[in-house]
């Protein structure tokens, strides 16, 4: 599907609306709603964090959502060359670099969780969860798995096989199909699962924990998290929207493109937490468990809905293709940079940076207890953490603070509002991006900042 990007009318491009409205949920609904998003909200106290979180999607994450779409457009580029067709003699076309280098970093960790997820699945369809679980085997198994060198990091190369094999057919028929017919049943299964969670004993406790909003437990830091995982869920900050939009057909209705994909990813998310928390709780156990959590807390509730096993190999299977489509929009950034940039050929590109991205991720499939020097890499935290903050909180809140003051200002949002098309929303967007994203974004990372000092 993909030509050479040398003839810019002949780029990839996605068939039809909702074949690209489902490929960019695809990339933005993905580990990072099931995983991410219940773990940083249970380290960060619930509610409060839930509720920023909401305020950050609506004000700061569709307004950038938008702007990323409509720039790739525009400029039929990958986020360097966007920056650079506008404004070639300047600076901007850095913020594009920035982008890339963080599309690698996300994805060298990705990878882990997503192979953790290859694991959960082997163990469900060897029958692993025919029996009942319990919240004490449930975390055997966990730590069985992640501390293992050798299935950590082979699981996380399979994964990036199977995505560097989709990239390397280029965007189009693959992505879209699996965004197509697998999202919809993972969301159906998602609605079985948060059913059963809601319904266990006890699981009224985790719905306190996830709406009760109690602001003082909510941190710098927390605010910090809930900024980067409005970002990370999106898929913003780091041009992965750029890039996507750049294969959207110039007809196509922006808003509309973009609300529907922050409404679905949105209400995953939420999906996620309505799963974990009440089954946690309900199992007694602890909200502020960390990257694991999710993983361990699930199987605890397979056993408790008849065929158990078939949902666990359903959900392992759907979780690991979500995570593929997602993975795929990291890969393509970095992809689409050194083919149309430095003139590389597709297939050349990912056979070099998939093994780089390996090298990467090893260190992190190391840092669950399997070696500890990478387990407590820095102030306590392992390199995956280290890894997953610098790169998903950090860069993507730097990213998206730029491209909205570039939209906003540089390039103008009045460019911007014509690339798309009328909306009645408008006026508001333009005044979200100029002055709400910049300002509010740039305050959240000063008070992270100060606050590191501050410790
Ligand atoms: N949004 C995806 C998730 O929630 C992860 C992801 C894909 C991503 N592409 C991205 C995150 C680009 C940041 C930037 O799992």
């Amino acid at each position: 599907m993909h030509a050479p990007p040398s003839d810019p009318n002949k780029r990839g491009a996605f068939g039809s609306r909702l074949g690209f409205i489902l490929a960019a949920a695809g990339s933005a609904i993905g580990l990072g709603n099931i995983w991410r998003f219940p773990y940083t909200a249970g380290e960060n106290g619930g509610g409060a964090f839930v509720l920023l979180y909401l305020v950050f999607v609506v004000a700061l994450g569709l307004p950038v959502l938008l702007a990323e779409l409509s720039l790739g457009r525009a400029s039929k580029s990958n986020p360097v060359g966007a920056f650079k067709r506008f404004f070639p003699e300047s600076w901007w076309p850095y913020v594009g670099g920035l982008g890339v280098l963080t599309g690698f970093g996300i994805l060298a960790f990705y990878v882990v969780i997503a192979g953790w997820s290859l694991s959960y699945l082997g163990r469900a369809l060897s029958g692993a969860f025919d029996g009942a679980m319990t919240a004490e085997q449930s975390g055997a198994l966990f730590n069985e798995i992640i501390s293992s060198p050798l299935e950590t990091v082979a699981m996380a190369a399979v994964f990036l096989v199977l995505t560097a094999s989709v990239v390397r057919a280029g965007v189009g028929g693959g992505i879209e199909l699996a965004s197509k017919i697998l999202m919809p049943v993972f969301f159906l299964l998602l609605l079985v699962l948060a059913g059963r969670s809601l319904t266990l004993p006890g699981a009224d406790k985790g719905i306190d924990f996830l709406f009760g909003t109690d602001f003082s437990k909510l941190s710098g830091q927390g605010i910090m998290s809930a900024l980067g995982q409005a970002l990370f869920s999106l898929s913003l900050g780091m041009g992965a929207m750029i890039t996507y939009g750049s294969y959207l057909p110039d007809k196509e209705n922006l808003p509309v493109a973009g609300a529907a994909v922050a409404f679905f990813d949105t209400l995953i998310a939420m999906l996620g937490g309505l799963i974990i928390f009440p089954a946690l709780f309900s199992q007694g156990m602890e909200p502020a468990g960390g990257p694991g959590l999710v993983f361990v807390v699930l199987p605890t509730i397979f056993h408790s809905l008849p065929m158990g096993s078939l949902f666990a190999v359903a959900f392992y299977g759907l979780l690991s293709i979500a995570a593929l489509t997602s993975t795929i929009s990291l890969l393509e950034v970095v992809v689409a940079y050194f083919v149309d940039e430095k003139g590389w050929d597709r297939s050349k590109a990912v056979m070099l940076i998939a093994p780089a991205t390996l090298l990467l991720a090893v260190p992190s499939a190391l840092s669950q207890g399997a070696v500890g020097f990478f387990s407590k890499f820095i102030g306590g935290k392992g390199f995956l953490d280290v890894q997953d903050i610098l790169f998903g909180n950090i860069s993507l809140s730097v990213g998206a603070l730029l491209i909205s003051v570039f939209v906003g200002w540089k390039w103008g949002a009045k460019k911007a509002l014509e690339e798309m098309g009328d909306f009645s929303l408008g006026a508001i967007w333009s005044i979200l991006i100029r002055f709400a994203c910049p300002v509010a974004v740039g305050a959240v990372l000063v008070t992270y900042v100060v606050g590191l000092f501050g410790e």
